[in-house]
C-alpha cells in the first residue's frame, strides 16, 4: 500500500514531476514511419505536453532521413505548429509563417523580413530532437545532451515487423507493474481464458493452458529487470526459469520465444494515456524470411461497440486488466502481498532512479556509448511449447487483428515443416 503522495510521485508524468523528471532521460516512439511519408507533419503527445513532429524533404548530414520535433504551440500567438508547412530546414507555422529550425531558432518572421536577429532570439521555440529506427519515429524531449537512441534487437534484427497499436484510457505505470507480475498468466491468461473458452464456445490455445507456477523470480540489471518463472513440470534448466526475460526500464517489455520477438511498448502519453504498441519480429528458425520494405502497422481492437472489452485474447485480457484497475489505480487500497514480489522491486527501482535524475545523474538504463545492437535476455522455448506457441499467439493474440496475420502462420507452419518439429507443437 502506499500513500496518496507516494502513488502521486509514481504516476504523473507531467514536467518539473519528479517522475516526469526522471522519464525526461528517455527516447520515446511518437509516431509510425509510415506516417510521416503519408504527410510529413503529425501531432504527438507525451509525457503530458503537445508536440508536432516533423519529417524534413532532404537527409541529413549522415545521409538518413531527417526529422524534428518542436512544441505545438507557436510562440508568436500560439496557433498550433501541427498545422505548419515543413520546408528544406525547418517548419514554418501555418497562421502567420513565422520560420524555426531544427533546434527551434526562429529564424525567420514572413511579414517582417528585416526583423532583428536580436528579437527573433526571443521567439524560439521549445524543440526536442526526433530520429528514426526500426519502422517508428523517436523523440527526446528532455534536457541536455540527448543520450544514444538504444538500438535494441528488436528494432535492428532481420524479420517481419508487425506494430499494432492503439491508445489505452489508463496510467502506463499499471501496465508496467503487470509485466513483473508473472503469476497473472496462470489465472488471467490460463483460467479465465478456459473460463471464456468453455461459456463461449470457442478453443483456447493449448500453449496457455496449465501454466502452474512453481516459483518467480527477479534480478535488477542494467536495462531494467530480469523476470523468471518456473512452471510445474519444468527443471530449472528449462529457458523460462535459466534465461527468463526483461522489463526493459523504464517504459517496456521484451517477450517472446519460438520465431516470434515482440517489444513491449508503453509510452506515457499524459498521467492517464498510454500508447500502447505490441512491435513484434516474426523470425523463425527454418526458413529464410522475405525483404519487408516497411513495417506493417494496424490498430488493434481492444472494446466492443457495446462498451466490453474484448478478452477473447490475451492482450485484450491485459488491457481488461488494466484499464479496469482505473484511470490511475488507486494504490493506496490494495493489498499487496509477497507473490506482489516483482511490482515491489519496480517501485524501487523507479524510486532510485527518480532520486538519480533529480540529482543530474544518468538514471538506470540511459545508454550513452554509440553501439550497433543491444542484445537482452529472452527465452527461446517459451513455456516449452515449440511452435505452436507461435501460432496460438497470432490467433489469440493483438496479432490477429495484423493485415498480414495468415501470412505470418503461414510463415511459423513452413518454418516448423522445415524443421521437422512434431505436427503436434504446430
Ligand atoms: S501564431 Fe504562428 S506565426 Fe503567428
Ligand atoms: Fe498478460
Amino acid at each position: 500500500m502506499l500513500t496518496q503522495e507516494q502513488n502521486d510521485e509514481l504516476t504523473q508524468v507531467g514536467p518539473g514531476t519528479p517522475m516526469g523528471t526522471l522519464l525526461r532521460n528517455y527516447w520515446y516512439p511518437v509516431a509510425i514511419t509510415r506516417e510521416l511519408e503519408d504527410f510529413p507533419v503529425k501531432k504527438a503527445r507525451l509525457l503530458g505536453e503537445d508536440w508536432a513532429v516533423y519529417k524534413l524533404p532532404n537527409p541529413g548530414p549522415d545521409g538518413r532521413p531527417a526529422y524534428g520535433i518542436v512544441d505545438e504551440r507557436c510562440p508568436h500567438r500560439g496557433a498550433s505548429m501541427v498545422y505548419g508547412m515543413v520546408e528544406d530546414d525547418g517548419i514554418r507555422c501555418g497562421y502567420h509563417g513565422w520560420k524555426f529550425d531544427q533546434d527551434g531558432t526562429c529564424v525567420e518572421i514572413l511579414a517582417e523580413p528585416d526583423s532583428s536577429p536580436k528579437f527573433r532570439e526571443q521567439c524560439g521555440i521549445k524543440s526536442g530532437e526526433a530520429q528514426e529506427l526500426g519502422g517508428l519515429i523517436w523523440a527526446y524531449v528532455g534536457d541536455g545532451p540527448a543520450p544514444e537512441l538504444p538500438r535494441y534487437s528488436a528494432y535492428v534484427m532481420e524479420g517481419i515487423r508487425d506494430i499494432g497499436h492503439s491508445f489505452l484510457p489508463c496510467n502506463w505505470l499499471q501496465i508496467m507493474e503487470n509485466a513483473v507480475d508473472p503469476y497473472h498468466v496462470e489465472s488471467l491468461h490460463g483460467m479465465y481464458f478456459e473460463f471464456l473458452a468453455h461459456h463461449k464456445n470457442f478453443e483456447m490455445p493449448s500453449a496457455f493452458k496449465s501454466n502452474k507456477h512453481e516459483k518467480i523470480g527477479f534480478d535488477v540489471f542494467e536495462h531494467g529487470i530480469v523476470k523468471r518463472r518456473l512452471l510445474v513440470g519444468q527443471d530449472e534448466e528449462s529457458d523460462d526459469w535459466k534465461i527468463g526475460h526483461p522489463l526493459v526500464f523504464p517504459y517496456k517489455m521484451w517477450v517472446g520465444g519460438n520465431g516470434v520477438y515482440q517489444m513491449q511498448i508503453r509510452v506515457p502519453v499524459d498521467d492517464t494515456t498510454t500508447w500502447m504498441l505490441f512491435y513484434s519480429v516474426h523470425n523463425p528458425d527454418g526458413i529464410d524470411v522475405p525483404e519487408q520494405a516497411h513495417a506493417v502497422d494496424y490498430e488493434y481492437e481492444w472494446i466492443d461497440d457495446k462498451g466490453n472489452y474484448i478478452v477473447d485474447y490475451i492482450e485484450g485480457q491485459d488491457i481488461m486488466a488494466w484499464v479496469t484497475q482505473g484511470d490511475i489505480v488507486d494504490r493506496t487500497r490494495e493489498k499487496i502481498t509477497k507473490s506482489d514480489i516483482g511490482v515491489v522491486t519496480l517501485r524501487k527501482m523507479f524510486r532510485e532512479a527518480m532520486d538519480d535524475a533529480a540529482a543530474g545523474k544518468d538514471p538506470v538504463a540511459v545508454v550513452r556509448e554509440p553501439h550497433d545492437d543491444i542484445v537482452l535476455p529472452l527465452e527461446r522455448d517459451k513455456f516449452g511449447r515449440g511452435a505452436e506457441f507461435a501460432t496460438q499467439w497470432i490467433d489469440r493474440g493483438s496479432m490477429r487483428y495484423s493485415p498480414q496475420a495468415d501470412d505470418l502462420k503461414k510463415l511459423h507452419l513452413e518454418a516448423a515443416a522445415n524443421r521437422g518439429d512434431a505436427s503436434d507443437k504446430f
